[in-house]
């Protein structure tokens, strides 16, 4: 694979003396000496990577350590204080303001930001033309292309509508949409996940990463978030004061930290993901089994405030769900039955776990199973526990 990027001593210096600075970080004075003697801030320094054509390049760091400044220097909407950028063997940093522009209209059109940068008083068909008008695309070319991402993207109906109609996720999913309506061959994406609840994120990741698979483009991801990292990079690089620690795929960087800094990362993440069902689950408040009849198992769940039920045999065993709106619905339909027999039709298939699943697989079975809890079993199938919707999300912001 050719390199589509090829970043070379790079540096980015805030303030008014940045060679006084540069000197000063070469003599091996830090970021925060810096700034204290002289007020300049250290964005970048000396940073050296490449990006291969239609790779998933991940920048990943904690707050402050220089993603944003570094990813804003590859399409010069910071300007370099020194240092080279090749997009395609030609080094950006030395065009001229127009050709710069018609340079960023080929490859960096497709920006998604770390706020989401949806215009409140544009449509959300009209955000998503707004690379291509910046382009000068026609008119009507522009609507069918905004259409068509607006589609891939899941918004299909919401054209019309404007940003403050549209819950968080869809806005992050308008912001998608701009990015890859685009014909722009590399996409600049920071945080771009960031402000989803973590269930939605997922499901926005698989789909960044279905499209990519789809469009083969060039991704940079900027994440502070190391799972999220290790779930789209080919290959991470891994920043701390404005500086490179370590590139490599998630594998390498696990098993081989550069240092203390990435071991203490990469420790957290393990922790993540030995999380498992058995340690969030709940206790069973109740459960029902079919002999029972339909009134007393709609009985048991008002009992308990349960919208649903997990159906087991008397060995335990689950059999399935049933929801209390639809036995409800079915009771009245055979109101005039004395006893009513419970019909299959009711149990809908329960989401199953075994005790030792490791969250994240919980997590990415969600989107299947949209109604009831999970149900938790031990290694013989028995029921043992439940692990309800906001337990997940609570479990999971713990570890992150
Ligand atoms: N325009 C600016 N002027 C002065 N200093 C800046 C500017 N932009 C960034 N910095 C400084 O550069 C450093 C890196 O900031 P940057 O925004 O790139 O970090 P980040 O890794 O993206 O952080 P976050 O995760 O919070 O977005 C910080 O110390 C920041 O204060
Ligand atoms: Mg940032």
């Amino acid at each position: 694979m050719s390199d589509k990027i090829v970043v070379r001593n790079l540096s980015k210096i805030f303030g008014n003396n940045p060679g006084k600075a540069l000197k000063a970080l070469r003599e091996g004075m830090s970021k925060e000496e810096i700034l204290r003697e002289q007020g300049q801030m250290v964005g970048v320094y000396d940073v050296s990577f490449s990006v291969r054509k239609s790779e998933i390049f991940v920048l990943m760091g904690l707050s402050g350590s220089g993603k944003s400044t570094l990813q804003r220097l590859i399409n010069r909407l910071h300007e370099p204080t020194s240092g080279e950028i090749l997009i395609d063997g030609i080094d950006i940093t030395r065009l001229g303001s127009k050709e710069l522009r018609k340079f960023r209209r080929k490859h960096f059109c497709g920006m998604v930001f770390q706020n989401f940068a949806i215009l409140p008083h544009r449509t959300v068909l009209e955000n998503v033309e707004l690379g291509l008008e910046i382009q000068g695309v026609d008119p009507k070319k522009r609507q069918d292309r905004a259409k068509e991402m607006i589609r891939v993207v899941g918004l299909e109906g919401n054209e019309n509508s404007y940003p403050d109609e549209l819950s968080g996720g869809m806005q992050q999913r308008v912001g998608l949409a701009r990015g890859l309506a685009v014909d722009a061959d590399i996409m600049l994406m920071d945080e771009a996940f960031s402000a989803l609840d973590p269930l939605i994120r997922r499901q926005m990741q698989d789909e960044l990463l279905e499209l990519h698979q789809k469009m083969q483009k060039t991704i940079i991801f900027v994440t502070h978030d190391l799972d999220e990292a290790f779930r789209l990079g080919h290959r991470i690089a891994i920043m701390n004061d404005g500086m490179i620690i370590q590139t490599g795929t998630a594998e390498e960087i696990i098993s081989r930290p550069a240092n203390d800094y990435v071991k203490a990362f990469v420790e957290d993440m393990n922790r993540s993901n030995v999380l498992t069902a058995g340690s969030v689950m709940q206790p069973v408040l109740e459960t029902a089994f079919k002999g029972d009849g339909p009134r007393t198992i709609l009985r048991k769940m008002r009992k308990k405030g349960l919208s649903g039920i997990i159906v087991t045999d008397t060995g335990r065993f689950v059999k399935g769900y049933v929801r209390a709106d639809e036995l409800a619905d079915y009771i009245k339909k055979h109101g005039d039955m004395e006893s009513i027999p419970f019909n299959d039709a009711l149990l809908q298939e329960a989401a199953v776990v075994m005790e030792d699943t490791p969250l994240n697989e919980v997590i990415n079975m969600y989107t299947d199973h949209q109604y009831g809890p999970f149900a938790v079993t031990d290694r013989h199938n028995r029921l043992k526990g439940v692990i309800v919707r906001g337990a997940v999300i609570a479990a999971l912001s713990e570890c992150r």
